[in-house]
């Protein structure tokens, strides 16, 4: 047996990385002596996750972050690498490594492993819908490569991905409501070559196929606003959803200081576990400036008590929902690295940056009050 290692040897352990770190010129993460962790404060309610980069500009999450930091949570999900067009840029030639590191990673230190996404307008592979002939050719032969496809990345994951995004954003956006008739994303390349819907069965078909344990999840942004909802839920009725395999519905929590109110937050998880579906927190940050167009940043200390303030009450609402939620999962693990950075007002804004700090992490690893107002609660389960 190891000799267990002391109090006073793990904080020499900390003390030497952050020396050796200083003389890398690296970034210095602080290392908490706080033995209490964000996944032990949810023990009894739901599993706490956070998404990893592996590829972004040379940012590596799982090399950059302490283990202490990534052990405050208890579940990841890949940030891009598990997409199809990354992890399987061409016919037949897959990047395993990213993807495959992150599931070692999380199987090691007994994490939950998240898969996101197999079926998806963006960074999708683009090789799968170039097949050409009538429109039954096109639908057959995308077919066939969604299946192929999907029985290769769940299959591959079958023991280790115990939840899929299966499906992500394919309802239409209330800004499109004029565009088309159905109540689904048509300008979806999915939806292009099928000439249907019937994508998101048979993703769900197949995806149960490989995996008959994984819990199959439809995930999507907006389901907080009302006919948003109403569209989702008509999708998994008319399309049967349920007896394709779907589990649960990834609400994403791309939020603001002050949206989605709370009550929307608790209508919307009320109306999808009415339809006998888990629900999943998935994707959250809370935007600092919300629909501030301005590029120009702002301080900090100018939002971080409004930050504080709305994270209590989200997470409130979460616990009071423990019985019908099964999983929260952050965007990003600390604000050193967030997506946000470069999205606002609905578009990529590459090469161009607006701080924003999203996260419960600093930028240098440390606690935000963000943190403190999550894990300091008094009611129990
Ligand atoms: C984002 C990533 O964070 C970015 O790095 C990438 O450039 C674009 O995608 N909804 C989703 C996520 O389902 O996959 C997106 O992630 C954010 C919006």
């Amino acid at each position: 047996m190891q000799p267990m290692e002391t109090e006073d040897m793990q904080d020499l352990r900390k003390l030497f990385r952050i020396i050796c770190s200083i003389a890398l010129g690296a970034t210095v993460f602080v290392a908490s002596a706080e033995t209490s962790t964000l996944q032990a404060a949810y023990k009894e309610f739901f599993p706490i996750g956070a998404a990893i980069a592996t590829e972004k500009n040379g940012f590596d999450s799982l090399t950059r972050y302490p283990p202490e930091l990534l052990a405050e949570f208890s579940s990841l999900v890949a940030e891009n690498c598990m997409k199809p067009g990354e992890i399987e840029p061409a016919e037949g030639k897959f990047a395993w490594t990213n993807p495959d590191r992150i599931v070692a990673y999380a199987k090691e230190h007994g994490m939950l492993m998240r898969g996101h996404t197999l079926v998806w307008h963006n960074q999708s592979a683009q090789w799968m819908f170039s097949a050409t002939g009538s429109a039954d050719e096109k639908r057959a032969k995308t077919r066939d490569r969604l299946k192929t496809y999907i029985g290769a990345v769940v299959g591959r994951y079958r023991n280790d991905v115990y939840c899929w995004d299966v499906v992500n954003e394919a309802v239409k956006d209330d800004w499109d409501a004029g565009k088309w008739p159905s109540i689904y994303r048509e300008n979806s390349p999915w939806f292009a070559a099928y000439g249907n819907a019937s994508y998101i069965q048979d993703a769900f078909d197949f995806a149960r196929e490989a995996s008959p344990d994984a819990k199959l999840f439809y995930n999507d942004y907006g389901l907080c606003g009302a006919s948003k909802r109403a569209r989702t839920i008509e999708m998994i009725k008319t399309l049967k959803l349920k007896d394709h395999g779907l589990t649960g519905v990834g609400i994403q929590g791309h939020w603001n200081l002050s949206w989605p109110p709370v009550s929307e937050i608790q209508v919307t998880i009320d109306a999808f576990a009415a339809l006998g579906l888990e629900v999943q927190i998935t994707e959250l940050d809370i935007d600092c400036y919300g629909n501030t167009p301005s590029e120009k940043g702002i301080p900090y200390a100018q939002v971080e008590d409004a930050l504080a303030k709305r994270y209590a009450e989200i997470f409130a609402c979460f616990r009071k929902n423990s019985g019908k939620i099964t999983g929260v999962t952050f965007w990003g693990v600390a604000d050193d690295h967030t997506w946000l950075d470069h999205f606002w007002l609905g578009v990529w804004h590459e090469g161009r940056t607006r701080k924003n700090w999203p996260l419960l992490f600093a930028e240098d690893g440390s606690k935000k009050k963000a943190y403190r107002a999550v894990v300091d609660f008094k009611e129990n389960r």
